[in-house]
């Protein structure tokens, strides 16, 4: 009885479940938003390593200064990278006196003796400061929009590398006939959706002057700052690539002993003769 009941219970999902799958679905109206949006351009970085599987590669120092130099003298306006302590640049490349000069050209937020909130000089140990003391602050200053700290950002969002270099160069002036942009914010495909109220941070070439040298185009900055963020997220990737490629040649080395000692071990043992 019991088992029939059961049955019976089955039947019905299973005839619910088909009968959901074969009714007409409503056609809903296409998203106009989602018709434009854009997936991020992918593009060969250095940290992805060969092929850009992702499995090797190494940042490359100078094109990390050229994005700390994008992020300082145009992003850090809006964008803190409060995760970051300034004596982590030493892995950009920086020297110990170029790293103390960086710091004290940063004021860190403290108190004084006599308890009041003062700022003071940064040294090597401190992170970078907030742009504003918090997020009210913020948007208050940035016409109701928040700036988000981007220590994280490429992690933060799918694809992230590659995410920051294509919203950087997706502004578009040409606003599609199925939209009416929102007083304040700016087209960009590639943001999610499509309206984005950070102006073009990246708007000329020759906006930066590279003190290495390299050329100053839309293109290189914003391929050199999302480098530099995707180390501000992952500061450790080369190391935790070197463990996975040191992990891998130890499992082979100890896979090829294991199979040396198996052929030693059953050297001496005949094989049975087949059963006739
Ligand atoms: C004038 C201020 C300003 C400057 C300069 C600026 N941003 Fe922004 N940024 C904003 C604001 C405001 C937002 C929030 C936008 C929104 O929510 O619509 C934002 C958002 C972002 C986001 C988040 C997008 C998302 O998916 O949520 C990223 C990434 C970003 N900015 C990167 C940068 C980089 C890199 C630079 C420097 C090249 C930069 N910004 C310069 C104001 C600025």
């Amino acid at each position: 009885m019991v088992r029939l009941g059961a049955l019976a219970v089955g039947l019905f999902f299973v005839i619910a479940v088909l009968w959901g799958a074969v009714q007409p679905r409503e056609a809903s109206p296409p998203d106009p938003v989602k018709a434009v949006h854009e997936h991020p351009e992918q593009i060969a970085w250095t940290h992805n390593g060969p092929g850009n599987l992702g499995i090797l590669g190494t940042f490359d120092r100078k094109q990390l200064q050229r994005g700390f130099q994008v992020y300082r003298e145009v992003c850090s306006a809006c964008h803190s990278i409060n995760r970051v302590a300034f004596r982590d640049l030493a892995d950009l490349g920086f020297s110990e006196a170029e790293i103390k000069a960086i710091a004290v050209s940063y004021d860190i937020p403290t108190i004084n003796d006599a308890g009041e909130p003062t700022t003071r000089k940064g040294t090597p140990a401190d992170r970078f400061p907030l742009v504003y003391p918090n997020e009210a602050a913020a948007r208050a200053a940035q016409n109701g929009a928040y700036p988000p700290d981007l220590s994280l950002m490429t992690k933060a969002r799918p694809d992230g590398t590659n995410y920051v270099r294509s919203l950087m160069l997706g502004y578009r002036d040409e606003v599609p006939k199925t939209l009416t942009a929102p007083e304040g914010l700016y087209y960009n495909p590639w943001f999610h959706s499509v309206f984005i109220a950070m102006p073009p941070p990246l708007a000329a070439d020759d906006q930066v002057t590279y003190a290495d040298g390299t050329k100053g185009t839309r293109e290189n900055y914003a391929t050199d700052v999302a480098t530099f963020l995707t180390w501000t997220a992952e500061p450790k990737l080369e190391a935790r690539k070197a463990t996975g490629v040191a992990a891998v040649i130890f499992l082979l080395i100890m896979t090829g002993l294991g199979y040396l000692s198996y052929k030693k071990v059953w050297a001496d043992i005949k094989r049975k003769p087949a059963k006739a």
